[in-house]
Order: C-alpha cells, then sequence, then structure tokens
C-alpha cells in the first residue's frame, strides 16, 4: 500500500515539546519508525509536516489518485479547521484520525475533533505507535 501520512502544527518539534505528554523522541524518529513499518509489510509510507492549515489542504487534494491510505494527525487544527474536514470528505482516499496523546483526558476543547467524522476512524494515547496501528486498519484490508 501507498500510506501518506500527515502531522499538523508543532509536531515537528516532537521530542522537545511537552515531552511528559508527547514523550522524548523526535519527529524524524516517528518517521523512520513509519517508513521501517510500511517497509516491512511491503508498502511505502510518505510523511509530511506543516505548521500550514492550506499546506495541508493542498497535500490532501494532491492525494487523490495517488495514495491508498491517508494517516492524519492534525494536531490542534482537529479541534477546529472545517477547512481540513471538507479537504478529507473531498477527495477519495481514506484516512485515519491519529492522536498520539488521550486527547479524552487532557483540556475539554481536545476532545472534541471536527475533522474525525471525515476519517473511516480515530485513534489516540497509543503514542507513537497508534500510527502503526492506524496502518494496520488499511493493512489487515479495512476500508
Ligand atoms: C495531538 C493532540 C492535539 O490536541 C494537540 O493540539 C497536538 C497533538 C496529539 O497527537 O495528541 O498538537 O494531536
Amino acid at each position: 500500500m501507498k500510506f501518506l501520512i500527515i502531522n499538523g502544527p508543532n509536531l515537528n518539534l516532537l521530542g522537545r515539546r511537552e515531552p511528559g505528554i508527547y514523550g522524548s523522541q523526535s519527529y524524524e524518529a516517528l518517521c523512520a519508525l513509519i517508513q521501517d513499518y510500511a517497509a516491512a509489510h511491503r508498502s511505502t509510507a510518505d510523511c509530511f509536516q506543516s505548521n500550514h492549515e492550506g499546506a495541508i489542504i493542498d497535500k490532501i487534494h494532491a492525494a487523490d489518485g495517488v495514495y491508498d491510505a491517508i494517516i492524519i494527525n492534525p494536531a490542534a487544527y482537529t479541534h477546529y479547521s472545517y477547512a481540513i474536514l471538507d479537504a478529507l470528505k473531498a477527495v477519495d482516499v481514506p484516512a485515519y484520525e491519529v492522536h498520539i496523546s488521550r486527547i479524552d483526558r487532557r483540556e475539554p476543547f481536545r476532545a472534541v475533533s471536527v475533522t474525525a467524522p471525515a476519517c473511516v476512524g480515530q485513534l489516540y494515547g497509543h503514542g507513537f505507535q497508534g500510527y502503526l496501528m492506524a496502518m494496520d486498519h488499511f493493512l489487515e484490508g479495512g476500508t
């Protein structure tokens, strides 16, 4: 399978950013983990990170017809970006939403995802492993 992994704002600072919540491993380590996992499953994963909503939307549009599945952590955009929700709905590529932290046990605004309704599933609280679990959904034939 061909995966597109999208990470939103501030996730480039993984490892340095609130390590008590997001862990001590870097964004580069996350990408290496995902790419190794993809390769072990005869798949590929392109990792994209942006701190800009429009760049994420452009990447989602460009995924149509190119990727089999999107794994997306929209970060803070999760909680208010109707534009990313609409972009995910606009393309014919299934998406799975992932969050590193337990968004249900933090500030109340984090418990709400406006982007999840455009996704086939949502996972949170499994750290980096959550990305691999979301990939498993598709690798095991989920649509
Ligand atoms: C996050 C949770 C969001 O609330 C937060 O804004 C992030 C990361 C997570 O992966 O746990 O930036 O999406």
